[in-house]
């Protein structure tokens, strides 16, 4: 599986395409600059069969309307516990849960609920990379001070983060410090893994 990241807006947001040569493309957090995502998918010929969205805030999902207009019959595929993030008559909308299997051609990827910055916070898993959206970043984690974010569920996801293999590569939704690393230095160098695994009271007290 290739991964694009595509830098877009002015928030540093991360959106991706992931593609397989032979069928197959997802669009990640469509967001601020869908001409910039949209040339990449013309230059190598692709169509999307997915677009997802690792949670519901606007920087991540305000460009979804364009692919879901250009691209007929691709649903927008969340969380149903963010639902309520999106903007009035973004349609057709594809929930998902825990562990779910999703398909593009030849790429498979798996769901991980990992709620926390917001309740529908979705992780999603492929090809040995975990997309995290605005749970984990290089060396910080997500707010957990907004409308709808729960410090304690947030730990409780970073600590189910940790469980993955080492190796697996992390790609967040912003590139605050950094624009990939894996779980393994996740875990050895981030403060906010570090504090998740010491217990709930120290994590909560750094993290709001
Ligand atoms: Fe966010």
């Amino acid at each position: 599986m290739e991964i694009e990241q595509i830098k877009v807006g002015p928030m540093a947001n991360l959106c991706y395409v992931l593609w397989e040569e032979g069928g197959g493309a997802v669009v990640i957090d469509p967001a601020w600059q869908p001409e910039a995502v949209d040339g990449f998918l013309s230059v190598k010929g692709l169509r999307p069969e997915l677009l997802l969205l690792t949670h519901g805030h606007p920087d991540h999902a305000n460009a979804a309307s364009y692919f879901m207009k250009k691209y007929g019959g691709l649903a927008l595929t969340l969380h149903s516990a963010d639902a309520f993030l999106l903007d009035a008559g973004m349609e057709p909308v594809r929930f998902v849960g825990d562990g779910e299997e999703l398909s593009a051609g030849r790429i498979r990827i798996r769901t991980l609920h990992t709620p926390g910055h917001t309740p529908g916070s979705v992780s999603y898993l492929a090809g040995g990379a975990v997309f995290t959206g605005d749970t984990l970043f290089v060396g910080q984690c997500g707010r957990a001070d907004l409308p709808g974010s729960d410090p304690r569920e947030l730990r409780r996801s970073l600590l189910k983060l940790a469980e993955l293999p080492p190796d697996t590569a992390v790609y967040p939704g912003h590139s605050y410090n950094g624009s990939r690393s894996t779980i393994g230095a996740q875990k050895e160098r981030n403060i906010f893994m570090k504090l998740a695994a010491r217990g709930e009271a120290e994590f909560v007290k750094a993290a709001v």
